[in-house]
């Protein structure tokens, strides 16, 4: 969007200030006249200009006292100041009080307009300076944002430093995959509430971003809103896919954001984005994961009808364990996927686990091999290789009794020690093709009095405890 620089003539003669505004006109300005200084500033504090050129004698308020009045504004116009006293004091005396130049009068319309180009370009420059302070603040941001996989995490991040970097009063961000639908319930709280339907047709129409007066805002705020006094809207896009829209807005005052801060909200965004379509891909990856292992997981239940529901129930039983125990979330999640799979190397085992009865000493040989035969599975695939210890040993007992290699307890790896207990647990509780199911009575006694020799005597009564409390959840 051509955003044309906008200037107010004050002037107490109406002829000056027609001729400066049709000069001024032909130049590509807008601009806008005041007769007086208080009118002037009347105007200011509706509708934000960059640049204010005014006379210095004028009744009610002259240019000094004008002045004085936009010291106090944010952001202060550029202001040139036009005297017919042709004398150097009176123009220093307005230099001093902020005026950016002045003018000798009777001027050239040449002169003005030159000097009005220069100090335009010159506020430009230094707008295009970005401050220190904003950039450190933006620079720790961007190192949060970017070492964060969480889509909250950065959301928040995002709305917290353009809020503290623009001093805007309302800050939003609309994500491109759930807005497109409908506005954000969030939306409803806030004043100029972005509509996303005309917020996304302007990016993805390649827009970039949009700098808005109240005039203008109003086509970019949902029906019932109100159009704040300035507003900046940016694109989130990476790699030319418009992931969402940061929208930042003023209601007090001029309110109009300038170019520097539309630079800054523009750098945020775009860290924003790729932040955003990475969380995406871990969020995606980790779906993946989940859904690998509980396709493996019932691959293992179609090979026994008895044990169908075993990982899932088992899984469920060690995730009880490592919460019990205050393991973090991380770690609960693998010792839940571990137990998942504990079994999945029956796939690689001849003998017939169906058949009623025990198996004979060779079958259970064959049938032993089930826990290398797992680790042989999961190994080469690099996002269930972490699984392999639980998978490999969750056989082994505390009295080194175990299979397949008969390691003593302080050497079994604790997710594999959470597993046994869960996975003796279930199978005890549970029909078999030999024996019926054991009561939860009989399994809880099996339990302890096995504890030391086959399962780790610290751990069978934490997870009776979570299991107590669960089962008492599930009105058991
Ligand atoms: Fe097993």
């Amino acid at each position: 969007m051509v955003d044309r620089p906008r200037i107010l003539v004050v002037d107490d003669e109406e002829v000056i200030r027609d001729v400066l505004a049709d000069f001024l006109s032909l130049e590509e300005y807008a601009v806008t006249t005041a007769a007086d200084g208080e009118s002037a500033l009347a105007e200011l504090r509706q509708s934000a200009y960059d640049l204010v050129l005014s006379d210095l004698k004028m009744p009610r308020m002259g240019g000094l006292e004008l002045l004085a009045a936009l010291e106090h504004e944010r952001p202060a116009p550029t202001t040139v100041i036009m005297t017919g006293f042709g004398t150097v004091e009176t123009a220093i005396e307005a230099m001093k009080r902020g005026a950016h130049d002045y003018i000798l009068k009777p001027f050239r319309v040449e002169e003005v307009v030159l000097t009005v180009r220069r100090a335009l370009e010159k506020q430009r420059l230094a707008a295009e300076n970005l401050r220190l302070r904003d950039s450190v603040a933006l620079y720790s941001a961007s190192e949060r944002i970017a070492g964060s996989l969480s889509l909250d995490a950065i959301l928040r991040t995002v709305l917290e430093s353009a809020r503290g970097s623009t001093q805007a009063d309302e800050v939003q961000l609309l994500l491109a995959e759930s807005a497109r639908d409908g506005a954000p319930a969030e939306a409803k709280a806030l004043r100029a509430a972005m509509n996303p339907e005309a917020v996304f047709a302007h990016f993805d129409a390649g827009g970039e971003a949009l700098r808005l007066r109240r005039e203008e805002a109003g086509r970019y705020v949902q029906a019932g809103g109100e159009a704040p006094a300035g507003m900046l809207i940016v694109p989130l896009r990476h790699r030319g896919e418009v992931v969402g829209a940061l929208g930042l807005s003023r209601h007090e005052g001029p309110g109009r954001f300038d170019e520097g801060q539309r630079k800054l909200v523009r750098m945020l965004a775009q860290r924003a984005a790729t932040a955003i379509v990475n969380a995406r891909l871990f969020r995606g990856q980790q779906v993946a994961i989940r859904e690998t292992i509980e396709g493996l997981a019932r691959a293992i239940d179609k090979l026994d009808p008895y044990t169908a529901g075993h990982s899932d129930r088992v899984a469920r039983y060690a995730g009880l364990l490592a919460r019990r125990m205050g393991l973090d979330a991380a770690t609960v999640r693998r010792v839940r996927q571990s137990a998942q799979m504990h079994d999945i190397g029956k796939i690689g085992c001849h003998v017939n686990l169906n058949k009623p009865g025990k198996l004979t000493a060779d079958e259970y040989e064959d049938f032993k091999k089930h826990t290398v035969y797992g680790r042989d599975i999961l190994e080469p695939i690099g996002f269930l290789e972490p699984l392999t210890p639980g998978v490999l040993l969750h056989h082994e007992r505390m009295d080194g009794r175990g299979y397949p290699f008969g390691i003593p307890g302080a050497e079994i790896p604790l997710i594999a020690r959470i597993i046994c207990i869960a996975d003796s647990y279930d199978a005890m509780t549970s029909d078999r093709a030999y024996r019926k199911a054991l009561s939860h009575e009989v399994a809880v006694a099996e339990l302890k009095r096995c504890a030391g020799t086959q399962f780790d005597a610290e751990l069978v009564p934490l997870f009776l405890e979570a299991l107590e409390r669960w089962r008492a959840e599930q009105g058991r």
